[in-house]
């Protein structure tokens, strides 16, 4: 493992449309919302620049359509620093899109559109083994086809990459290979959808992250969001991790930003206590801007608010 750990992400590539209202529409019911943006996102390019802030070199297979967004999206990523010679252009199909309503609050409920994303199929991987090849760490997320995932955990394990998987969306139910990871990273609703047990205190969290890791991950690190995180490992360690405190104004892609940094913090050999101290910190500092690619924070950033607030 290195100091600058060379991290794989396989992943959906969106445009987010983005609208504050004070409070979420209930079915059949319209409100005035404010502040419209539209900016780049999607779970995958959300974390792949992440990686690239938190310090990490960060290449991407994907998929964007021949539209305007996925040429801006394309611009933004490579802007970053991520390596994108292996995320393609598809004829004749949309972008992803996301439509998002942040509320007063700074919850958001999203609705993806997955287009170009959809098309990634598992042989765009298996002509990308090089990528694989030269990565110490692949990261998943869940708005690809599930079989083209089931092939990127294939040839991680294959070519020796760590997994990370953040089953987001979760599907229910989730496939139970898919649990089969290194870490595997849900929120606490991902995490009730998938072991069908609500998450809401210290001992029912630890039920959820334990009956993850029966499910064939080696570890669960489950995203508490102002609660920290808490780590289960399969050889039978449990231990909560603190939450950092800020001012928070847009939850959206926080969970990105706590991956991001998990697979830099593992990536670079450190413990899973460390990186997961390191992944709530970059997770909170992400909710104190608006909007996902925009709000990830950089290496420096999360160094400093750990400074601030030491655990
Ligand atoms: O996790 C936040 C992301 O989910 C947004 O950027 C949106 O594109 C959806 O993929």
């Amino acid at each position: 493992m290195a100091d600058r750990p060379n991290i794989l992400v396989v992943g959906s590539i969106n445009m987010d449309l983005a609208v504050r209202s004070r409070v979420m529409p209930e079915p059949g019911e319209t409100v005035i919302g404010e502040g419209f943006t539209m900016s780049p996102g999607g779970k995958g390019a959300n974390q792949a620049v992440g990686v690239a802030r938190l310090g990490g070199a960060c290449r991407m297979i994907g998929r964007v359509g021949d539209d305007p967004f996925g040429r801006t999206m394309l611009e933004n990523l490579r802007s970053e620093g991520v390596v994108c010679d292996y995320v393609e252009t598809t004829e004749g199909v949309a972008s992803g899109i996301a439509m998002i309503i942040v509320d007063a609050n700074g919850e958001n409920s999203i609705v993806v559109a997955g287009g170009a994303n959809r098309r990634v199929t598992p042989d765009d991987l298996f002509g990308r083994t090089d990528a694989f090849e030269a990565s110490d760490v692949v990261l998943l997320q869940l708005e690809l086809p599930l079989p083209t995932v089931r092939a990127a955990i294939g040839l991680a394990r294959k070519h020796g990459c760590k997994v990370i998987l953040d089953p987001a969306p979760a599907p229910n139910p989730m496939p139970e290979d898919l649990c089969e990871v290194d870490i595997f990273s849900p929120n606490v609703g991902e995490a009730e959808i998938i072991t069908g047990t609500k998450a809401v205190e210290e001992k029912v969290d630890k039920n959820v992250a334990a009956d993850l890791v029966t499910r064939g991950a080696d570890a669960a690190v489950l995203k508490l969001g102002h609660r920290g995180s808490l780590v289960v490992t399969a050889d039978g360690h449990f231990y909560t991790v603190k939450p950092y405190k800020v001012d928070v104004m847009d939850t959206t892609a926080a969970g990105d930003a706590f991956t991001a940094a998990l697979a830099v913090g593992v990536g670079r050999g450190d413990n899973l206590h460390d990186s997961a101290k390191f992944a709530n910190a970059a997770g909170a500092l992400a909710c104190t801007g608006f909007g996902a690619q925009t709000a990830m924070p950089t290496e420096q950033e999360v160094l400093l608010l750990m400074e601030d607030q030491p655990k």
